[in-house]
């Protein structure tokens, strides 16, 4: 494991080395820390994808009847899981900002021989708050209930880049967008949650909340700005709303469950802007496809061996580690706050 880590570390460093000469020193110095935590995770996360391959399994029964929502469902990870959740026969919603290209993958989808489950495309585009509120408006007009909501759109390392909100890319698509989302179909999910079957949000993070701090101080961090960082804080801030929520729906015995999930290392175009995408014919042998990526995600989605186990980070199947930020009820509160705050909402609970 520290072999293929100190490669891939020496082939990051150099790539940052060319990229970074002009940065003012300490960035350049968390920046390329930042590099060298990240290859070291992912070289021990691919290893552990190796090992647990006999966990890797999805041996979900069929859940006819039963409504899904996949953010970011048109490509990447999230097709593979709305494919998966059509062979499991449910109803599956695709969010997703071009609705063409989600009407493209259905039809894709369906060449492919998968005839079981229906499909539809809305409009999302995780960096509007206005587009979540017209979604949710849109799923409310046509739903009474839904049963399963993916929190999986996401974007990683752009450059600094604010959105119509004023709050950094990944912050509000990544996490931000999903908050909003999840507190304006709650009363759906609520309705969809039964005592023998709960409802279930699954909140797509990442190994690399392992690594994340939230800035309090200054969420966008525009004037220190380290993409990688601000990736990992948006990625541990879903860690954190995930446990914090399921605690707040227990209290209220909503037969609703939060999990989150980190899909693996998975060779996607969210690494168009890593030095991995450059060395592509090296790492998309290392790394998951898109489909095995899925398996841990319609695990957590469906399967009944994790009922009523809501809070659970899972990865390979398996319960995984977490940030210890993310079991800190103060962090916790002051996170839930501001969230609250940013998205102009008085109580989570209020639409419910
Ligand atoms: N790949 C990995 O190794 C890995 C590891 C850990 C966690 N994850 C997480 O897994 C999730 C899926 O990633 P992926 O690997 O499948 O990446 P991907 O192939 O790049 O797909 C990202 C998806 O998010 C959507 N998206 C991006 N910005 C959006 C916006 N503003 N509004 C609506 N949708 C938007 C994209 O839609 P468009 O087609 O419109 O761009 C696309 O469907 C992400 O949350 C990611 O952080 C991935």
């Amino acid at each position: 494991m520290l072999f293929i880590g100190s490669i891939c570390a020496i082939i990051a460093s150099c790539f940052m080395y060319r990229n970074l000469r002009q940065m003012p020193c300490p960035i350049v110095i968390e920046q390329f820390l930042y590099e060298v935590k990240y290859t070291l995770l992912a070289a021990k996360e691919i290893i552990y994808a190796w090992i647990s391959t006999k966990y890797n399994e999805n041996d979900c029964l069929p859940q006819p009847g039963r409504i899904a929502i996949v953010t970011g469902g048109s490509r990447g990870i999230g097709v593979e899981v709305v494919k998966m959740l059509l062979e499991l026969n449910m109803e599956v919603i695709i969010a997703c900002r071009t609705p063409s290209a989600g009407e493209k993958a259905i039809l894709q989808i369906r060449e492919s021989g998968i005839n079981s489950g229906q499909a539809k495309v809305y409009k999302l585009d995780n960096a509007s708050l206005e587009s979540v509120k017209q979604f949710a408006t849109e799923i409310k007009k046509d739903y009474k209930q839904i049963h399963v909501l993916i929190n999986n759109a996401g974007v990683m390392f752009g450059p600094y880049q604010e959105t119509v909100d004023g709050f950094e890319q990944q912050w509000a698509v990544n996490y931000l967008s999903h908050f909003l989302l999840t507190s304006l179909l709650l009363p759906l999910l609520k309705a969809g949650g039964l005592p023998e079957q709960s409802s279930r949000i699954i909140n797509i993070t990442s190994c690399v909340q392992l690594l994340g701090k939230i800035n309090f101080n200054d969420i966008n961090e525009k004037n220190k700005f380290l993409t990688k960082r601000a990736y990992a804080q948006s990625k541990l801030a879903q860690e954190i709303f995930t446990k914090r929520l399921q605690d707040l729906l227990k209290k209220k015995q909503y037969y609703i469950q939060v999990y989150s999930v980190h899909p693996g290392v998975v060779f996607t175009e969210l690494f168009i802007h890593s030095y991995i995408w450059k060395y592509k014919l090296l790492f998309q042998h290392l790394f998951k496809t898109p489909k095995q990526g899925a398996i841990s995600i319609v695990y957590t989605a469906v399967n009944k061996a994790i009922e009523n186990c809501g809070g659970l980070y899972i990865n390979n199947c398996r319960p995984g580690q977490v940030n210890p930020d993310a079991l800190n009820s103060s962090i916790q509160k002051t996170l839930f706050d501001i969230s609250l705050q940013q998205v102009q909402l008085n109580d989570f609970f209020q639409y419910v």
